[in-house]
């Protein structure tokens, strides 16, 4: 076992918002232990991703009267899911004293914060991240939701966690192709917070990719550092948090444009590399850092060029087919330097246009 990183996350709104977020190697088999000290009293109900308590499961010693599993995927980020959660929750005497416990990745996390956050008109949660994306974005800053048939993410809250305990050796048993999309956004929280990780992850990227634990543990660490750092800065997502979305503009469009046959993880690397064009035709960013980024994805074997049966105008066209989105002024990050981004709002197609089509 590591030594324990404790990132605190305080929130103005009430002191009641504020929580710790946790990492360390092996910390899975505390979490009970932890509980006991920050939720005296409360009964606790664990809500497991079934691939995860296959494969975890026994660390955490739970009994059938305390335990939930359900088979996380996107096509389940729904509310019939919510209404089975909660009668579970119901059958086994769930009650508003209970404390509910996310035991998987982002689909997990945003599921169980949402079902926590009305259930009972509202009980707290802990968090307990297994994928990578999880760990560095998703369990961190309170965003919970499901999906409608419309679009992704059209239900939901702010409700933030009562604890965040990441435990890094989760992510050994994932899949490459998850572990992937992990990685993406690792390589954009770190391009937008930290010149430092974005050497290490350069510098480190045999082992990183080897999973030598200590070297994931710290990026891990440092990635969860920098989301909590700019949550605290603006809880709502209303201004700076949206420097998070690095990447994801030009990436929700390539998702869309593509049917989704193209992965999140996969557009975001694409839709950081336009972000990156668009900032260079802007002159903000110089070709030796675009191609800095260039490499850093394709070092962890990330696509930087869209494929070409997908056709400009359709990601152009995409842009407005977003649910949430309902103005045209179109809101992009740009990477500068390696830990600097800045906004960029505009109505101007021609550039973004020639952003998409530009070839490396
Ligand atoms: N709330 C937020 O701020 C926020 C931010 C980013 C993403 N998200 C959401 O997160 C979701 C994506 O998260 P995700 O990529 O973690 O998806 P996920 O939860 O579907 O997990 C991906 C796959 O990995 C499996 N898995 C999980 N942990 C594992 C482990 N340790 N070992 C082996 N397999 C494991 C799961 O069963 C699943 O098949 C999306 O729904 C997205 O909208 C939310």
């Amino acid at each position: 076992m590591g030594s324990v990183r404790i990132i605190k996350v305080e929130l103005s709104r009430s002191e009641s918002y504020s929580y710790e977020i946790w990492c360390e190697l092996g910390l899975r088999k505390k979490v009970r232990e932890r509980l006991k000290e920050i939720a005296p009293g409360r009964r606790l109900f664990w809500i497991f991703d079934r691939e995860v308590v296959k494969r975890w499961g026994e660390d955490f010693d739970l009994g059938p009267q305390e335990l939930i599993v359900w088979e996380a995927r996107e096509d389940r980020k729904n509310l019939a899911s919510i209404e089975k959660l909660a009668r579970e929750l119901i059958s086994l005497g769930a009650d508003r004293l209970s404390l509910l416990v996310s035991v998987g990745g982002g689909v997990t996390g945003d599921v169980v914060g949402f079902l926590a956050s009305i259930y009972m008109r509202g009980i707290p949660f802990v968090q307990v991240p297994t994928t990578l994306v999880a760990q560095v974005d998703s369990s961190i800053g309170g965003k919970t939701g499901v999906d409608l048939p419309d679009g992704k993410n059209l239900i939901g809250t702010f409700h933030q966690p009562m604890w965040v305990a990441i435990d890094p050796e989760f992510i050994t048993s994932l899949p490459q192709n998850i572990m992937a999309q992990g990685m993406a956004e690792v390589i954009k929280t770190a391009w937008i917070g930290d010149e430092g990780l974005v050497e290490m992850l350069e510098s480190q990227h045999d082992s990183i990719k080897a999973m030598e634990l200590k070297v994931i543990s710290y990026v891990v660490g440092r990635c969860a550092e920098i989301k909590a750092s700019i949550v605290m800065q603006d809880e709502r997502e209303s201004d700076i948090r949206r420097i998070l979305n690095l990447g994801h503009t030009f990436g929700h469009a390539i998702e869309r444009a593509s049917n989704y046959s193209i992965s999140h993880g996969e557009a975001v690397a694409m839709g950081c590399i336009c972000a990156a064009k668009l900032s260079f035709l802007l002159g903000k960013i110089s070709e030796e850092n675009l191609f800095r980024m260039v490499s850093l994805f394709t070092k962890y074997n990330l696509p930087v060029e869209i494929p070409p049966t997908l056709d400009t105008d359709d990601i152009i066209r995409s842009f407005y087919a977003d649910k949430k989105k309902r103005d045209k002024m179109l809101v992009f990050v740009l990477p500068l330097t390696p830990g600097k981004v800045e906004l960029y709002i505009t109505d101007d197609l021609s550039i973004v246009k020639e952003a998409v089509s530009k070839k490396l």
